[in-house]
């Protein structure tokens, strides 16, 4: 092996450690996935569904990854707990928590369901609060601590039209990283978020009508999608040990510099 590739290696690389990513059947969890095992992590694919879960450990083993799944209701205490359980009677700990599920619905504000908005908060900020703090738990008991990674959106920065509850949620997402952040950074636990812009997929495909795709474009210097593994270089950075050592608290946007345009 090269000095280069050496030295990448040990700022980067993950080998020996275990990540859980809830949500990791998904679009952009699968990618997660697929940059954080081949970084060298374990992985254990944690979502709701069988067929989504297996069908992701057997595109993760195509590629060479180490995974398994095992399925978790994020909105569920006792299945986050089960989650903990069974990954570290199967791996014996946990290093890396990847909180990745997420829901949405767009409608205008004035048809604003409660119980959609108790829905969508549910798994999108009190799920990921509550995966924290069961995961947390166990963190606390590892030589070398842990490091969790948050998705949040361009919408923890900015609300965009009729995602309401979304937006909200994801504003949410970057506040409760912070907290945990600061709460836990003398006791080696490592909480930073990622925001990404827009990578279609199926939980927003559905809201993207073309007048939406025309101001998306619009507002993206790129003046492009991104594509699921564009999120794996910041995801790296922020989850490994040694790389982002001295990073916590921070939300990280890969938008195509949708955040920075104002026009
Ligand atoms: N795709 C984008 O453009 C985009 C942009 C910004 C943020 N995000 C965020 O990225 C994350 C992943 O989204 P995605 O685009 O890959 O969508 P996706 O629908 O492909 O993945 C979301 C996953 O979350 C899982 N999930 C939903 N409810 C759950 C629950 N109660 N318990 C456990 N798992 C549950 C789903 O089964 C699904 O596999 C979400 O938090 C989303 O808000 C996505």
């Amino acid at each position: 092996m090269s000095t280069s590739s050496t030295y990448l290696e040990k700022l980067f690389g993950l080998q020996g450690e275990v990540a859980v990513i809830i949500g990791g059947a998904g679009e952009l969890g699968g990618a997660l996935a697929a940059g954080i095992g081949q970084a060298g992590a374990h992985i254990v694919v944690a979502d709701m569904g069988e067929a989504a879960c297996k069908s992701r450990v057997e595109k993760l083993a195509n590629i060479g990854v180490s995974a398994e799944y095992l399925i978790v209701d994020i909105t569920n205490r006792e299945s986050i707990k089960s989650l903990l359980a069974g990954s570290k009677k199967k791996t014996g700990k946990v290093d890396m928590l990847i909180n990745c599920a997420g829901i949405n619905v767009g409608t205008p504000f004035l048809e604003v369901d409660p119980a959609m908005w108790d829905k969508i908060f549910a798994v999108n900020l009190k799920g990921m609060m509550e995966s924290c703090q069961v995961f947390i738990e166990s963190m606390l008991q590892n030589e070398s601590g842990g490091s969790i990674l948050n998705i949040g959106s361009v919408n923890s920065d900015r609300p965009l039209s009729r995602v309401f509850a979304y937006a909200a949620s994801k504003a949410g997402v970057v506040n409760l990283t912070q907290n945990i952040a600061q709460e836990f950074a003398d006791k080696k636990i490592r909480c930073n978020a990622i925001c990404p812009g827009f990578f279609p997929a199926e939980q927003n495909r559905k809201i993207l009508s073309e007048e939406r795709i025309a101001n998306i474009m619009n507002g993206t210097p790129m003046r492009r999608y991104g594509s699921p593994d564009e999120l794996v270089g910041a995801a790296l950075l922020l989850l490994s040990q040694r790389a982002g050592s001295y990073m916590t608290g921070a939300a990280v946007y890969v938008d195509g510099g949708f955040t920075c345009s104002w026009f």
